[in-house]
């Protein structure tokens, strides 16, 4: 048997406690496969055999399009369903779930990144109705999985938003720039100073749709500064 080790919490829980459980050590799929398997066990028992409570988690797509599960596996922010483990557990020689950081736990691996809709309306992003069809096309390709800012050092210090927040703000502006209504709310919306100090674009890296988020908070950067 294999083992996968999962952060639990409890829902209105603060401490967190590592579970383990075993699966076939020829399961074939991706870690939301897995844990689907663990959801579905008639009587779900980690591996020293006690009774376990069912694992929260959240899913819908499972083919990398809607960023509901994303998470840190084996430390790393991915899509759940984008990795497979058998792969996984070649390359880190284990399977470690837990929930992304950068968001509050609701409860085991599923957070509250309603952060990042909040920024979206401030932004006024789902005012601008040309967004959906702008030639980037840059809101609908974003799925707010909030990998981006698991990833950023910044966010993590509350010195900066999440990357794709200002990316969406570069969107708002380039459509609706002749409005300085609508830019004075987003410059308001976002946190300060709009410049990105970092040099390690591990946002971008983190994204599973490689947005061009450097570029973005470099240019709402700019046109933000001057106002
Ligand atoms: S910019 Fe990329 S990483 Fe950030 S929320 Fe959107 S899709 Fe996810
Ligand atoms: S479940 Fe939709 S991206 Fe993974």
């Amino acid at each position: 048997m294999s083992i996968v080790t999962i952060l639990r919490r409890e829902t209105g829980g603060v401490e967190s406690c590592e579970q383990t459980f075993e699966f076939d050590k020829s399961f074939e799929g991706t870690v939301i496969d897995l844990l689907n398997e663990l959801h579905g066990r008639e009587t779900l028992t980690d591996a020293t055999g006690a009774p376990a409570r069912r694992i929260c988690f959240e899913c819908s797509c499972a083919t990398g399009n809607c960023g509901a599960c994303a998470m840190l596996v084996n430390g790393r922010p991915a899509l759940a369903c984008e990795v497979a483990v058998q792969e996984e557990l070649r390359r880190a020689g284990e399977l470690k779930l837990a929930p992304l950081t950068a968001f509050p736990c609701v409860c085991d691996l599923q957070v509250n990144r309603g952060i990042l809709r909040d920024r979206a309306r401030d932004t006024g992003l789902w005012l601008t109705g040309q967004a959906h069809e702008a030639e980037d096309g840059f809101f609908s390709a974003c799925l707010q999985c909030g990998l981006c800012a698991e990833a950023c050092e910044k966010y993590h210090s509350g010195k900066f938003d999440a990357p794709c927040a200002y990316a969406a703000a570069d969107l708002v502006v380039a459509l609706d720039g002749e409005d300085n209504a609508r830019r004075k709310a987003v410059r308001k919306a976002l946190k300060k100073p709009f410049l990105c100090p970092c040099k390690t674009i591990s946002c971008e890296s983190a994204c599973p749709q490689r947005l061009p988020l450097r570029q973005a908070i470099k240019r709402i950067g700019g046109s933000l500064f001057s106002l």
